[in-house]
């Protein structure tokens, strides 16, 4: 059978994996795919960098509009990133008939549903797997595996940048700047980590777990997003004391009144499995109606891993290439059709269990007090520990475990505490999840 030509859109560091990993593994690709698979051009800003990496073997130019519009290509990798310039040549590739691969989770986050429109218009695919967790094939897993299920919750450590820095901060007990400089002169970091550490490029992944978990649309402007910079190592030691790791984990959940959406520290379980996910990797655990939980772990980033993701898609589309568009896995799982677009939940609303921690005078009745605002909020309280005041001190740690609520009520909680004259300062507030059963 005809070679199927790729135009590869960028080729910096996950670009040249592509290009290494096709070429390295192409006899086995062209068993498994049934054809050949070829970039035949690449479009790149910087062509020094993409004559280096393909030494002459592709075409080379530095206009990506006259790739997407070529009818030599079959499919279209974009890996440019950003939402506007990508989102044109994505747009512009599906409009010319070509199936595309991306690896853009912001902008399927963001302008996913236009995007996935235009491409049921055209009977193109639009594959994505490199867009969450790199090299995790967890699109894969959600949107075929566990098919059968009715997919109840989703935790995802889907972030690597700020798993490195929360990982540092617990074995080394440094302050979360320090790392953050460590992690940004190793390369993990971005000059401008802000999508990394304070939860937008997990909320992005997790916008799209979500979508393909319950059948909706992508609704990143509805998720609940609050980063890791705010954590301090006393938290994170207290954590551990408590029997918990603290992570930044994206929780998706189909509840009776509504979905959660939601990317925020989170108290886990030391015991479990994802609480022991260290460093720059990811996980991603799943729990289905039908086959329980399961976990997926691996590199979430990097030229190999994500490569390998995205070379999946081409064999994928490669084979799908002449099949009825009718025989194709839908873009978010559920036929387009029967998307429903479920309530996501308002933060005020989810229910969880909270870890607090305040400082407070030692002196008797302080704890009398706060205890009796939970009680007139019908708030649990799990656990309580004060920690010993420092020499010549009187004021003291005091961290409360409480039980499940909703986070209304931990809000209001949290306001008249802080307003009792034996407090001082703002209360410290942890989510906390135990990633069991339920
Ligand atoms: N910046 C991401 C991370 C990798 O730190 O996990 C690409 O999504």
């Amino acid at each position: 059978m005809k070679p199927i030509n790729v135009g590869l859109l960028g080729i910096g560091t996950v670009g040249g994996g592509v290009w290494t990993v096709l070429l390295r593994n192409e006899e086995e690709i062209q068993r498994r795919a049934g054809r050949a698979i070829r970039i035949t051009t690449v479009a790149d800003k910087d062509l020094e960098r993409a004559r280096r990496v393909t030494a002459g073997k592709a075409r080379l130019t530095v206009d990506a509009f006259e790739v997407v519009r070529d009818p030599d290509i079959d499919i279209v990798v974009e890996l440019i990133g950003g939402t506007t310039v990508a989102k044109a040549l994505i747009l512009a590739a599906i409009a010319a008939g070509k199936h595309v691969v991306t690896a853009n989770k912001a902008l399927l986050a963001t302008h996913g549903n236009e995007i996935f429109a235009a491409a049921q218009g055209k009977d193109v695919m639009v594959a994505f797997e490199a867009a969450v967790a790199g090299g995790i094939p967890i699109i894969k897993a959600l949107r075929e595996g566990l098919t059968a299920n009715r997919i109840e919750w989703i935790a995802g450590i889907i972030n690597g940048t700020s798993n490195f820095i929360l990982s540092e901060m617990r074995d080394k007990g440094l302050a979360f700047g320090e790392v953050l400089r460590e992690a940004q002169a190793r390369g993990y970091a971005e000059a401008d980590p802000t999508f990394d550490i304070e939860g937008i490029d997990a909320a992005h992944k997790l916008t799209i777990l979500s979508a393909i978990a319950f059948g909706i649309p992508m609704q990143f402007d509805k998720a609940y997003t609050e980063g890791i910079s705010g954590l301090t190592r006393e938290d994170i030691r207290y954590a551990e004391q408590l029997g918990y790791r603290i992570k930044l984990v994206g929780i998706t959940k189909k509840t009776a009144e509504g979905i959660e959406l939601r990317v925020h520290p989170t108290l886990i379980p030391a015991r479990r499995l994802i609480a022991n996910v260290e460093g720059v990797m990811n996980a991603v655990l799943v729990h289905g109606d039908a086959v329980g939980s399961t976990l997926y772990y691996g590199a979430g980033a990097g030229a190999f891993p994500t490569a390998s993701s995205v070379v999946a898609d081409l064999v994928d589309v490669t084979r799908l290439h002449t099949a009825d568009p009718e025989h194709r896995v839908p873009h978010l799982a559920f036929q387009p059709d029967r998307l429903v677009a479920t309530r996501i939940l308002p933060m005020e609303e989810v229910t969880t269990s909270y870890y607090l921690r305040m400082q407070v005078l030692d002196r008797p009745g302080v704890l009398a007090d706060i205890t009796r605002i939970f009680a007139d909020l019908s708030i649990s309280i799990e656990a309580v520990v004060q920690r010993e005041p420092a020499e010549g001190e009187d004021q003291v740690d005091l961290i409360l475990l409480t039980h499940q609520t909703r986070e209304k009520h931990i809000n209001a909680a949290i306001e008249r505490i802080e307003a009792l004259p034996v407090v001082s300062g703002k209360i410290t507030r942890i989510r906390i999840e135990e990633l069991g059963k339920n």
